[in-house]
């Protein structure tokens, strides 16, 4: 009989089969103020790749959960391994800034600086990287950033609006130019806090699909919140929903009903 569980060739192929998530949290528990318990026990694995999509209620804990997941906020107990490391308290500011380096992040209100053209915003994603100071003027910022920064404007269709003004483009055309700023680094994992809130239906679906899309084809894990079921259920691979400081929900798309959905949000 063939002895599977010690075959070499099967043993090697195993963690390819398998990867180590990129993102792996264990009774994850946030506390504000010592008091206030947001998470309460969160069990999470992020796999290379995939696109998940973060749903609950109001004050659920969603911002709460990426901003700890990525160690923008310190978590108050569990544990936590981001990109392979520890990030729990002891994690050092080399091993914070290794993680960050690796992730890009796109939130509700884009926070372009609103007088500098849309090439200078998303030169302002490599800050963080060797020689950023110059990206504080595009004329100073190395010929290859600025081709770097045009084709992040390319690949959200943005290419012929380069040197508008921010605060010239449109609600959505400046979250385009945020995710733009975020890819730029090309990072292995972008957060994204509810990027479509503040957009209209139309442009909110279509920030969404280019968001799955840049993912998909730039083999970018994508974490993202939403308050609108249609964009977790259309641009995800995988729901995870919050509720009472705990997953009440992990699974795929296809396996999530109306039901779930609703039992979210009520009570
Ligand atoms: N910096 C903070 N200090 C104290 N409490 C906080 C802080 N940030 C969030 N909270 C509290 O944590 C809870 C969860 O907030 P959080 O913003 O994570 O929820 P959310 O699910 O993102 O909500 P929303 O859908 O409104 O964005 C809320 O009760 C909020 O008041
Ligand atoms: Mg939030």
């Amino acid at each position: 009989m063939l002895d599977l569980e010690h075959d070499p060739l099967i043993n090697a192929m195993a963690p390819e089969a398998n990867p180590a998530p990129l993102i792996e949290a264990r009774g994850l528990i946030k506390t504000y103020d010592r008091r206030t318990t947001v998470l309460n026990g969160i069990d999470l694995d992020i796999r290379e790749g995939e696109r998940v999509a973060l749903i609950g209620a109001n004050g659920s804990g969603k911002s709460t959960l990426l901003k700890s997941l990525i160690g923008l906020h310190p978590i108050s107990g569990g544990t936590l391994t981001c990109f392979g490391h520890p990030v729990g308290p002891e994690a050092g500011r080399a091993q914070r800034l290794h993680m960050r380096r690796q992730t890009g992040f796109v939130f509700q209100k884009h926070c372009l600086v609103r007088r500098r053209t849309a090439l200078s915003n998303v030169i302002h994603g490599l800050f963080g990287e060797p020689g950023s100071w110059r990206a504080f003027a595009h004329s100073l910022a190395p010929l290859e950033w600025r081709n770097r920064a045009m084709q992040a404007l390319a690949d959200v269709d943005l290419d012929h609006k380069a040197m508008e003004r921010a605060d010239a483009l449109s609600g959505g055309q400046q979250q385009r130019v945020a995710i733009a700023r975020a890819l730029v680094r090309r990072p292995r994992l972008l957060i994204a806090d509810e990027p479509a809130a503040s957009l209209d239906p139309v442009s909110g679906h279509n920030v969404m699909a280019l968001f799955s899309d840049l993912c998909r084809t730039q083999g970018i894990t994508l974490l993202y919140t939403s308050h609108d079921m249609d964009h977790a259920m259309d641009h995800a691979d995988r729901i995870v929903a919050l509720r009472g400081g705990k997953v009440f929900f992990d699974r795929p798309v296809v396996k999530v009903t109306q039901a779930d959905l609703k039992d979210t949000f009520d009570g």
